[in-house]
This record gives structure tokens, sequence and C-alpha cells, in this order.
């Protein structure tokens, strides 16, 4: 009943979990993971010691994860965070173990992860913004349990945190019940993976958080994994035209594959085109999904009087943008921030599931580049060079 289990032994539970048999209750464990030691150095592939999930609290054997920008600002130091770090917040994987008093999950289970977690009774729960509950806001940023104490350690024992409390940049995680959503047989790994941030983060903000109306037109900076969902939403709520703007002009093809109906490259050269155009054309809505303080301030410039920016992106968080003031108010412009999509990550994904059963949303056509664990550097190398849509690690 204890002892640390090695390769041969992670694959014996593993092909147990799949066949049903009997298993024994796992207590420690090594895996291997993506560890961020210090900014601007990479990711470290090492094998670290797992601890045996707790008090509702499961290990998952990760299948697959995104490769989202946002753990990208955790490597540079533009979102501080804890370190050593296990970073990744977008996976899927499957229910290997379950800790004491876990209630909604067993062996075998297939689950997304939610690093967004929503408690569903706190004043933002109950107000309808449960993307931005508070109530697990001190363990998710400090990258431990919800016991305040850290599963992962590394080989000279000292703790290594998990972003979000999920940290699934990770052959094997443990993580609360709470940051796992259950995902359907029926779909995919690599698309149940990517529901958990960039779908619910692009579909969300069209869908949720600006409600966009039929016939309007769009401006969406900024073509990645996000933008890209922005495209599939604002395909759902039947716009007129969208232009898309993206630093990397290859994206042209693939933009206008998902709806847009103009595109330039992102360069001050452009930008009286993209003014002109969007004046014409009285854009109602201005997605900004590049995380850019400039792409923000253009947002504002284009957008039509009465019209709506939604920040999407994340720029490093001592970072300001500036915008004049007095038109805002004078042409009664909304700038609206939308995180997780703003509604419940857990009632939402089981819609967009539907949503990709259906046919509504192509989640398949999203994932552009396949990486193992140990090209992790080389999968962020490609995503800042922006020639993902969306890349993901398979495991
Ligand atoms: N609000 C949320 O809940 C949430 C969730 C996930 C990601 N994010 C943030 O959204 C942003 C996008 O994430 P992603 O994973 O899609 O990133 P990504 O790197 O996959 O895509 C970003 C795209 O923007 C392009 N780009 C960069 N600067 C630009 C600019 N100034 N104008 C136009 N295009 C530009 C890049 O070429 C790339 O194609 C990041 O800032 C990320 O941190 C926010
Ligand atoms: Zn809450
Ligand atoms: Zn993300």
């Amino acid at each position: 009943m204890s002892g640390n289990f090695g390769c041969l032994t992670n694959l014996k539970v593993f092909l147990r979990i799949l066949f049903g048999q009997k298993q024994k209750y796992i207590m420690n464990m090594k895996t291997r993971a993506a560890v961020v030691y210090e900014l601007n150095q990479g990711f470290i592939i090492e094998e670290l010691n797992l601890e045996a999930p707790r008090e509702k609290e499961l290990l998952v054997k990760v299948m697959v994860a995104g490769i989202c920008h946002s753990d990208w600002n955790f490597v540079t130091g533009d979102s501080p965070y804890n370190m050593p770090v296990v970073l990744g917040h977008e996976g899927s994987g499957i229910v290997l173990d379950t800790g004491p008093k876990v209630t909604r999950y067993k062996k075998g289970d297939r689950v997304v992860f939610n690093s967004a977690p929503n408690c569903g009774s706190c004043f933002d729960c109950t107000h309808d913004h449960p993307s931005i509950c508070g109530t697990y806001n001190e363990p998710t940023w400090n990258g431990v349990m919800f016991d305040g104490t850290t599963r992962f350690a590394n080989s000279k024992g000292e703790k290594v945190y998990q972003l979000s409390s999920v940290g699934c940049f990770a052959e094997h995680i443990v993580l609360p019940e709470d940051c796992a959503v259950p995902l359907k047989e029926t779909t995919p790994f690599d698309v149940g993976a990517i529901l958990g941030c960039a779908v619910t983060t692009g579909v969300g903000a069209v869908l949720n958080t600006a409600k966009v109306r039929e016939n309007s037109n769009v401006l969406v900076f900024g073509i990645g994994g996000v933008g890209a969902n922005v495209l599939l939403g604002l395909k759902m709520r039947k716009v007129n035209k969208v232009i898309a703007v993206d630093k990397n002009r290859n994206k042209e093809d693939v933009a206008r594959k998902l709806g847009a109906t103009d595109f330039f490259e992102f360069n001050e050269d452009n930008f009286p085109k993209i003014i002109e155009l969007s004046n014409e054309l009285k854009i109602d809505y201005v997605f900004e999904a590049a995380g850019d303080t400039e792409s923000q301030e253009l947002s504002i410039v284009c957008l039509r009087p009465g019209g709506t920016a939604l920040f999407i992106g994340i720029p490093p968080v001592s970072s300001q943008t500036k915008f004049n003031a007095a038109a805002v108010t004078r042409q009664e412009k909304t700038i609206k921030g939308s995180y997780y999509g703003t509604k419940n990550t857990v009632n939402d994904l089981i819609q967009y599931e539907e949503m990709y059963e259906n046919k509504k949303l192509d989640l398949d056509s999203l994932i552009s580049n396949v990486y193992t664990l140990d090209e992790i550097n080389d999968a962020y190398s490609n995503l800042l060079k922006g020639k993902h849509l969306r890349g993901v690690i398979v495991f």
C-alpha cells in the first residue's frame, strides 16, 4: 500500500482502470512534469513526487493539455506567481483515484480541468457573475490545493506549486474535485481540453459577456486560440461584417475560413486603414484577444459611438492602457472585461459540448499543432510567433 510508483506501475494502474479490475489505493507516485523555476528560463522537464489525493481531491492521468498564452504570462512574470511551479490550466484527463469524501467522481471518469471554479453560493455566483467567484481565489492564486498544501515536490524535497490548483503540464496531477468538470464519453480529449479555456473564453465572450446581436459589425484583434473561438461564436450569432487583425499575416486564411470578411496585419502602417474601415462599417463590438495595450487603445478608437469593446486578452499586470475619456463619455462607448466567458463554467462546458456534437461549433478545426511534453519549449516558441490556432500537448 505504499512506496513510489515507477512508469511500469503507472501503466499497470492505468490499465486496471481501463479494464475495470480491482485496484489498490494509490499512496505516492512519481510523474514527469514541465517545471518553471525562474522567470524567462522556460520549462524544465523533470520527475516529481506526487502525493496521493486527500479529501475532495482527484488523482488524474492527464490526456491532453492546451498551450494557452496565459501560461506564458507566468513564465515572463507579466502575471506574477509562486515558483517553482507546474503551469498548465487548460486540459483533460481520466480519474485514476479519488481521495476521501469525493462525491462527484469515480475511477475511470473523464474530466476537463476548470481553473476558474465557481462555488455557486457567494455574492458573485448568486448575482449572475460566477466567472469572478472569489471563494477559491486564495488557493488557486497561490498554486496550492484547497487545504493550502502542495502535492508536488521535486527530487530535493522542495514543494512545487500548481497553477490555479491544476498545473496540467504533467503526466499525472492531483487536483480538487471542484476544479474538474465531467467530459462526455463521445467528446475527444483534445476537444475536451480546449473547452476548458479557449472555447469557454472566446465563445462565452460573444454569447454571454457581449450578448452580440444578429447583423452586427465586429472587429477582432488576435486570432489565436481565444480569438478563433470568438470567430466561432460570432458565426453562431449570424453577424454581418467581421474584420480580423493579427500580428502574423499568415493568419488571414484561417481567419477568413472562420468567418472574417476582412483581414489586416497589425502594424502601424495599417492603423489608418483599420480605423477607416471600422468607421465606415460602424463597428458595434470590438473583441481584443491579443493581450496588447496598443490593440486595446485601437479597439476604443475603432468602436462606433454606443458600441462595446470587450477586453479578453491579458496584458502585463503592471501595464496601463490609455484612452480618450472625453470621447468615451460623449460617445457612450462601453469597455467591458470578459473573464472565462462570464458565466458558469460547469454549465457552459456542457452546452458547448452539445454545440460541438450538433456541429454548431467546429472545434476539431481549431487544433493546429500537436506536441509531446518534452517539446513544450518549442510549443511556446511557436505560440509567440503567432503560429498556433490552438497547440496541444498529447500525453
Ligand atoms: N480573459 C480570459 O479569461 C482569458 C482566457 C485565456 C486567455 N486569455 C488571454 O487572451 C490572450 C490570447 O490568448 P491565446 O491563448 O489565444 O493567445 P495566442 O498566442 O494563441 O494568440 C494571440 C494571437 O494574437 C496575435 N497578436 C499579438 N499581438 C497582437 C496585436 N497587438 N494585435 C493583433 N494580434 C496580435 C498573435 O499573432 C496571435 O495570433 C492572451 O492575452 C491570454 O492571456 C484570457
Ligand atoms: Zn462563488
Ligand atoms: Zn487559458
